[in-house]
């Protein structure tokens, strides 16, 4: 299989840049002395997330039970559910606990935890569990300095729940672009963070982890004292909206969309693609920051030659067009980009464009292609 051959749009992944993404986030994380758990929601994919284990990482931080379930299938047991728990769910993570599954579930919320021991006791097991903390504003957490956070802290820890500490993420630095700024809100996730474990302490309640991260946190923080881990994903393929936040280049994105020129509207200076929105997804993140690449950037051609000042300015399902960005008029548009020409595009998020495949088609060093699953659903 080669390039020419796959069929577009599909979804491609340069691992060598992967493994140089993979390698730089650990040993960040080595010279701050913390442990690293990536998140796997941006690959959802067990290759890419035994490449993390096998550079340093311990554990893995999941958006969902299914990828619980699916990569515990696959011998990951060390597994972080970071997202606040639903009561309805908890059935499902009893089961994976059965199954000798280290799950830790998530709660901001007094109704929560409640819910938590109720259902603890009643199946005669101890969950483990963190208090998800908003240093930012960006979601969902409990403040550090409330009352709240202690009173859910003893709800946990009184009936018998295993309270295992305190998590952040600083969504928020993704409306950052220079050092300084990324810098400052990092130190702000990691002492507000850091807080709360202390506060829950000082009531006398367990809180042996101090969890954090983004990955534009991740990588501008200076100190991490407090902290024991850091969580983060996207910085494993990159994409454009990390690019404008400064903690990459579109040289460092892993994950691109193949695509084929399908026609030509030569008077507006386009060239139409067989990548519409439910190829690159909806996701126009790259909108509010400083360039905005539209649905995407074209990266470059099949040979790796970088076209520069396109981007895909419209979408719907399954046509892009690919035009300046600038607004120019390429008149010769055809003949820059014949009909049947093979693009790559990169993706503003590419959590979200990751998610509209089924599979990857990674490139080895050697220009050879393999197949990766990945997973969907809940
Ligand atoms: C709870 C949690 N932790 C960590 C992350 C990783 O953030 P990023 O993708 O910026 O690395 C996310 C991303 O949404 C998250 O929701």
């Amino acid at each position: 299989m080669n390039l020419s051959t796959i069929s577009t749009p599909s979804a491609l992944v340069d691992e060598a840049r992967m493994m140089r993404n993979i390698e730089r986030m650990q040993r960040r994380m080595n010279e701050l002395g913390v442990r690293f758990r990536p998140h796997v929601k941006t690959s959802k994919c067990i290759e890419v997330a035994r490449r993390q284990a096998q550079a340093g990482a311990t554990g893995i931080t999941v958006s969902t039970l299914k990828e619980a379930e699916q990569f515990f299938k696959a011998g990951f047991n060390d597994i972080l559910y970071a997202v606040c728990m639903a009561p309805n769910k908890l059935e499902q993570a009893l089961a994976l606990a059965n199954m000798g599954c280290d799950l830790t579930i998530v709660v901001d919320s007094e109704a929560s935890a409640s819910a938590i021991v109720d259902k603890g006791r009643a199946a005669g097991h101890r969950f483990n569990v963190m208090i998800e903390i908003d240093t930012d504003g960006h979601r969902s957490g409990v403040q550090p300095g409330s009352d709240d956070l202690i009173r859910i802290g003893r709800i946990l820890h009184d009936s018998g729940a295993r309270l295992k500490g305190v998590m952040t993420h600083a969504g928020s630095s993704y409306d950052f672009n220079t050092p300084e700024a990324l810098q400052r809100i990092a130190e702000q996730e990691r002492r507000l963070c850091v807080q709360a474990a202390e506060r829950l302490r000082s009531a006398d309640l367990p809180c042996a982890e101090v969890s954090v991260g983004s990955t534009p946190t991740a990588l501008s923080a200076l100190n991490l004292d407090g902290v024991t881990e850091v969580r983060a994903g996207v910085y494993v393929f990159f994409d454009l909206v990390m690019s404008n936040v400064g903690v990459c280049t579109p040289g460092d994105v892993a994950l691109s969309v193949l695509t084929t020129v399908i026609g030509h509207q030569p008077e507006k200076g386009w060239a139409i693609v067989d990548a519409g929105w439910m190829a690159m997804s909806r996701d126009r993140g790259t909108q509010k920051q400083a360039t905005d690449y539209g649905y995407g950037a074209a990266a470059c051609d099949l040979n790796g030659r970088l076209i520069e000042g396109f981007v895909l300015t419209g979408a719907n399902q399954e046509h892009g067009i690919l035009s300046r960005a600038d607004g120019g008029i390429t008149k010769d548009i055809a003949g820059l980009f014949p009909i049947g020409t093979q693009l790559r595009i990169l993706p503003n998020h590419a959590c979200a464009t990751g998610a509209q495949f089924p599979e990857y088609h990674v490139i080895g060093g050697k220009g050879e292609v393999q197949i990766w699953e990945r997973f969907y659903g809940w």
